[in-house]
């Protein structure tokens, strides 16, 4: 019997889709709007699903509190009121698509969450867009 804990999150940040190695041309052909040198926001939602055995002895997959922490540190506090391009390490050579931030954050919260539970995270762009990630 497995069950899925989640937790919802969010943070607000900018960012900028383009290529450094592309022409000015060819990134607005291709990421439009998005390409704005001066770059733009968005509040980002995800929600974050860790799916496991119950612990007969706690009646819990896992603390919902600890997952909570664990997005509150590896997300939101580095996430939050940044400009992804600029302020996060991760997407110096990455460019912040969608696709590209629910990897980057899955890949943060897996090294923290026990590696007999399964975890997938969906982060919505827009209430209208979102990606999943279950890390495959
Ligand atoms: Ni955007």
């Amino acid at each position: 019997m497995r069950v899925t804990i989640s937790r919802k999150a969010h943070f607000n940040a900018a960012h900028r889709l383009y290529r450094k190695d592309w022409t000015f041309e060819k990134n607005d052909a291709v990421f439009g709007k998005c390409n704005n040198p001066n770059y733009h926001g968005h509040n980002y939602d995800l929600i974050v699903g860790v799916t496991g055995a119950i612990d007969p002895e706690t009646g819990y997959v896992m603390d919902i509190k600890i997952l909570s922490d664990i997005i509150k540190e590896e997300v939101e506090d580095q996430f939050d009121h940044k400009n992804l391009n600029v302020d996060v390490p991760e997407f110096e050579n990455l460019n912040p698509t969608a696709e590209n931030i629910v990897v980057v954050i899955w890949n943060k919260i897996r090294k923290r969450i026990n590696v007999e539970f399964d975890l997938e995270v969906v982060l919505y762009e827009t209430p209208r867009n979102f990606v999943t990630y279950r890390g495959e």
